[in-house]
């Protein structure tokens, strides 16, 4: 069964998430993971749904106002975090933090999702490969091989995020693979992939044709539930 998260991003009232809330956790889906704001996360655990953080701190425990760590998600009994996302990566300087990020995940034994993608010239000046495989080193930069495997790679083409513009099946298929044979060939582990990037209740029949993904990584379609619930029952 393919995995789909779903990345709230900054959205959704408090009386929203309730009603979110209350509409998945009759559902019963396995294999769907929900990423809200910080202030929802509790209120996804404690209806057993499967529950993301957007983020983490690249610190350990201590002085680090407005940081969430690796051991505190843990504490709430939360197993997975995006690292790596494009739009931390633009706004928050990410890129130099990605490293750490997985680091601090993987020591609590927490699944990071790394957010992989390439910019629009980088895809129009056919650097995209080289930008993912760059990002991927540096993510996996010092760490030990048997944590790998716990690792899933978001790719996400920057120009797709939230734009409706999405890559032909047969170019996320060639991506796909390339991540999971350069991770395969470098570091002697199999991930498994998700695919991101204005995935939507309409195109996802489509996407569904792609033999290799392992899953889709959600944002705006996933804030609607109905919308979202649409999605889901798509996806085998
Ligand atoms: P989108 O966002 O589905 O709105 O394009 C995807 C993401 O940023 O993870």
């Amino acid at each position: 069964m393919k995995l789909i998260v779903g990345n709230h991003k900054m959205n959704l009232s408090a009386s929203e998430i309730v009603e979110y809330v209350n509409y998945f956790k009759e559902k019963n889906y396995s294999n769907v993971f929900f990423a809200p704001s910080n202030p929802y996360l509790m209120k996804f655990v404690d209806n057993n749904l499967n529950t993301v953080s957007q983020d983490v701190s690249p610190f350990n425990n201590g002085a680090y106002t407005g940081d969430v760590s690796a051991s505190q998600l843990k504490s709430i009994g939360i197993n997975y975090s995006i690292v790596g996302h494009s739009e931390r990566r633009e706004y928050y300087q990410d890129d130099n933090f990605v490293n750490a990020k997985v680091i601090r995940l993987l020591e609590q034994g927490l699944n990071p999702i790394i957010c992989v993608g390439e910019k629009k010239e980088e895809r129009e000046n056919n650097r995209y490969k080289e930008r993912v495989f760059e990002e991927i080193d540096e993510a996996f930069k010092n760490i030990v091989k048997n944590l790998l495997s716990s690792v899933i790679i978001a790719y996400e083409p920057i120009w797709s995020i939230g734009t409706g513009l999405v890559p032909s099946n047969d170019k996320i298929e060639e991506m796909v693979s390339e991540i999971k044979n350069y991770v395969h060939a470098n570091y002697g582990v199999d991930i498994k992939v998700l695919y991101g990037g204005s995935v939507n209740n309409k195109n996802i029949e489509s996407l569904e044709q792609i033999k290799n993904v392992d899953g889709y990584l959600v944002g705006g379609c996933s804030i609607k539930m109905n919308e979202f619930n649409e999605l889901i029952e798509k996806v085998q």
